[in-house]
């Protein structure tokens, strides 16, 4: 009613906008980006590929695809000068705080990606972004794991080279490893978009203002950082690592998950809008099994979490809440077997999530979305009259 305003917490049964990028249906566990389906996505696409489809629209032509690529290429230069903003951090320091850090500092070295006034502009700030991310990415690994920074190779593919500034060593060839790189591009497929999640309406509210891209996806770095959200696959692990330290007993923290007095929760576990099993969980769980046997790795957390995921599926509480593993349950396993510390499962959340973040922000700017101000019932203090200090 007009004037009556009402209060969704967590805007439960709220849309934020019209959007005609990404769908799920979270009864059925379908999703789809731009009308196809992530299963084929998975299978068939690469990652840039899945990129240009999410931000533009339509699956590139080979022609297409070489341009973005080499436009890519041409811009994957990170100012020298950045490197002290990155010396600033203490190894300790979270490397999500550091990500969002450096993806703000980019602005002063790109003032161009402030305010795009032309869809020109708009391509060259997104060419960039797509060019530097992945280098502050691989900064936060090498930074974490006390190594110098690596310069990529513009002969290798758009994920080859991200894994070759992340993992090549000093004085070491850079040895291809196909089932990795396949691995990877699958899993950053699979990240890539999920229509008005919590870091994405976050890259929508701030980029409304017509604050920059680069600005806007500071700010989705830090909402995905929670562990409500992005974060949880790094928590999944550790929770993973707790119930094996503790002598694998699921059943006690399945207990601790149903206990409302206990602040544990199953981590990896439940969904806004998936009640049902998320579709990407059962193509991560799949491909664990697989690229685990491809490395020849024995994880026995992987028992552990297959072990957890059928008491769950078995028991009442998480039955009648419809909570299924997400996501993030059986991702940090594959990136666990691919070398990357547990710490760095979110930023590979946010190197996947960009070109969504992408998409969405410029589907937002284009549609010519109004600035993001809800408003509010008020609950305090009536009016009063102040109180001199000597009163009070
Ligand atoms: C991502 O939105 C997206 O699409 C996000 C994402 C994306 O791609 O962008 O899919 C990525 O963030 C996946 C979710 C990762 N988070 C976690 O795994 C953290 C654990 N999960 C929960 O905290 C929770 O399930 C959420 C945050 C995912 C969803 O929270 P909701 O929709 O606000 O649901 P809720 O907290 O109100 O829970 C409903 C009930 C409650 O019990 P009751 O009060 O009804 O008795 O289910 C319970 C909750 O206590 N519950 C859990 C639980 N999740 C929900 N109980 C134990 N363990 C859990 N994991």
């Amino acid at each position: 009613a007009t004037g009556m305003i009402t209060i969704d917490p967590g805007y439960k049964n709220t849309g934020s906008c019209k959007s005609a990028i990404t769908f799920l249906d979270g009864e059925k566990g379908i999703l789809r980006y731009r009308g196809y389906s992530i299963e084929e996505l998975a299978e068939k696409a690469d990652f840039l590929e899945v990129a240009y489809l999410l931000i533009f629209g339509e699956l590139p032509n080979q022609e297409a695809l070489d341009k973005f690529h080499n436009d890519i290429k041409g811009e994957s230069h990170v100012d020298e000068e950045m490197k002290k903003i990155l010396d600033g951090f203490p190894k300790s320091a979270h490397p999500m705080g550091v990500l969002s850090c450096l993806t703000c500092a980019l602005i002063a070295f790109n003032p161009t990606s402030v305010n795009v006034s032309s869809e020109k502009e708009m391509y060259w700030a997104i060419v960039r972004i797509m060019a530097k991310f992945p280098v502050l990415v691989a900064w936060t690994l090498r930074k974490k794991k006390g190594l110098p920074l690596d310069y990529g190779d513009d002969t290798l593919g758009y994920v080859e080279n991200i894994h070759k500034m992340m993992f090549k060593k000093p004085n070491h060839k850079y040895e291809k490893n196909k089932v990795v790189i396949d691995a990877l591009d699958k899993l950053l497929i699979l990240h890539a978009d999920h229509e008005q999640n919590c870091s994405t309406s976050t890259v929508r509210m701030v980029g409304s203002s017509h604050a920059g891209l680069f600005a806007s996806l500071s700010a989705g770095i830090s909402a995905l950082w929670g562990p409500l959200h992005g974060g949880a696959n790094q928590a999944v692990l550790e929770m993973l690592e707790a119930i094996e330290a503790d002598g694998g007993d699921t059943k006690k923290y399945m207990a601790k998950a149903k206990d409302k007095n206990d602040p544990f929760r199953l981590m990896g576990f439940g969904h806004r809008v998936y009640k049902n099993f998320d579709p990407r969980a059962k193509i991560i769980k799949k491909a664990a099994d697989e690229v685990l046997a491809d490395l020849g790795v024995e994880d026995s957390i992987l028992d552990i979490a297959k072990g957890l995921e059928k008491e769950a599926l078995d028991d009442k509480y998480f039955v009648d809440r419809k909570l299924y593993p997400n996501v993030d349950f059986y991702s940090g396993i594959i990136y666990r077997s691919l070398g990357i510390p547990t710490e760095m499962f979110t930023v590979m959340f946010a190197l996947g999530r960009l070109p969504g973040w992408i998409a969405q922000w410029r589907e937002m700017r284009l549609n010519k979305e109004p600035i993001g101000r809800p408003r509010q019932v008020y609950i305090g203090p009536t009016v009063r009259s102040f109180v001199p200090l000597d009163e009070r």
